[in-house]
Formats: structure tokens, sequence, C-alpha cells
């Protein structure tokens, strides 16, 4: 059974002003900051992101962005680069988050783009894949999975493989108070595990640490990473709270 360090991350969306992440993050810091048994990292927003970073450095809490850009630079208003997440403190970049897709029409091939410029880049990029209620609801879950994640990791080469990370947020239960029940959820990370090491024909693919996503509380978290194929948590509400987020860090 290969090594997966769980990963716990904070997705703050469009939330909290350069004051409001800093109170958050120094509370973090102090509650979570010496914790080495798990891996943590926030996405705050881009505002705040180098502001907040000298509170963590050397701690176990990692920075990531919610979004960037394929290219390196240019013409891109409003667009920001994966060099420009690293030069800010950032290890991490959320990518294809169920969000950027449905509101800014991300396609699986602009976010197979984003993780190439990510892997280049230096950051770890968290490749979100989920299906919508009426794909489950029409049985479509693996088919919609599958387009997902062979276009978004199309061309990935294997000694990329340890910095990939996807998370498995089904759309019907982002922000919604509905979760996926552990062993749904167990079955559909399984599934993933699987394709993975058909994708990559590599038992490396077996590192790759799977998050689930989706109305993740301090009291679900315990039975979601009991699951064997669970490696950790995309956590969005709950993250704004340092209290909760901590309680769902500390989950064993
Ligand atoms: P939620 O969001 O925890 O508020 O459901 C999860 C996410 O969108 O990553």
């Amino acid at each position: 059974m290969p090594d997966r360090k769980p990963l716990i991350a904070g997705n703050w969306k469009m939330f909290k002003t350069i004051d409001e992440a800093l109170i958050t993050t120094q509370q973090l810091q102090k509650q979570v900051g010496h914790i080495k048994t798990v891996d943590i990292m926030i996405a705050p927003p881009f505002t705040a992101i180098s502001l907040v970073a000298p509170f963590i450095k050397d701690t176990s809490i990692g920075l990531s962005g919610q979004n960037m850009h394929w290219e390196k630079e240019g013409a891109y208003t409003g667009e920001i680069s994966a060099d420009m997440l690293v030069n800010a403190g950032c290890q991490y970049v959320i990518l294809g988050h169920s969000e950027r897709r449905q509101y800014f029409n991300e396609t699986d091939e602009h976010i197979n783009k984003k993780v190439h410029a990510a892997l280049n880049g230096g950051l770890k990029p968290v490749l979100c894949v989920g299906e919508t209620e009426s794909e489950r609801d029409s049985n479509k879950t693996f088919s919609v999975l599958d387009k997902q994640i062979e276009i978004g990791l199309q061309g990935v080469a294997i000694d990329h493989v340890d910095n990939v990370i996807i998370a498995y947020e089904p759309v019907w239960a982002i922000g919604t108070g509905k979760t996926a029940t552990d062993e749904q959820a167990q079955d559909v990370h399984a599934y993933l595990r699987k394709r993975l090491n058909d994708i990559f024909k590599n038992s490396a693919a077996s590192s790759i640490r799977i998050l689930y996503g989706g109305s993740v509380k301090p009291n679900n978290i315990k039975g979601l990473m009991a699951m064997p194929d669970i490696d950790g948590a995309l956590v969005g509400g709950a993250s704004l709270d340092a209290d909760q987020f901590s309680a769902i860090v500390q989950y064993e």
C-alpha cells in the first residue's frame, strides 16, 4: 500500500478581505501549523495570497491559488500565471473547480493546458472532477469522470505524477449540505484510482492523492477519511472558519 499523506485543503472561494484573511491564517497557524501527520493547504483569494504567506512559512500549511492561466505571461486581462502564484508563495493551484466549469465555461481542454502549465511551473495542481445531479441520476457519473480525467491529464508525464492531486467533488454536494455517503465517495474514488492506473500504466499512479469535496464538515470527515481510497478533503464553506477547519484537519 503506497504511502499517501492525507491532505486537507481549504478553498476560500470569493470570501475574505485581506484583513479577514490575515486573521483566519494566524488562527490556523496557531491551531494546526505544527501538525506533521497531515498536509494542510489554504486557497485564499489572489489579493491575500502574498500577504498571508509570511504567517505560514515553515509550518505545515501550504498555499494555493484557486485558478490560473496556462500562458506564462501576456495580454490576458484579469488573468494570473503559474510563475506569479509561485512568486506569491503558492505550492498548489486548484484547477477545473466545478464553479469555474459552470460559470466561466472552462472546458477539459482548457483545464488540461492549465495542468501542464502548473506542473511545468512547479505547482501541484488539484484537478477537480465531478458529476452533476442530473448526470448521476441518468447513470452518467463514470462516463463524465472518465472524460474529465482523461482529457484533464492528457500528456502528463509519469515523472510528474507525484505532484498531481485529484479532487472528486460531486457538483450536487457542493455547498448544499448534501454529502455523498462514505461508501458512495469510496466507490467513485476506487474507480478513479483504477482509471489513473490505466492512464499512467504505472504503479506510480497509486501514489496520487484523491481528495473528496462537497459539504465536508467536522462531523462527517472522520467517516470519509476511514475509506481506503479517500486521501483527504477539499473543503469550501467550513474552511472559512478557523475552528471548523482546524477540527477537520484534526479528524483523527
Ligand atoms: P463546500 O465546497 O465544502 O462548501 O461544499 C467544496 C468546494 O467547492 O470545494
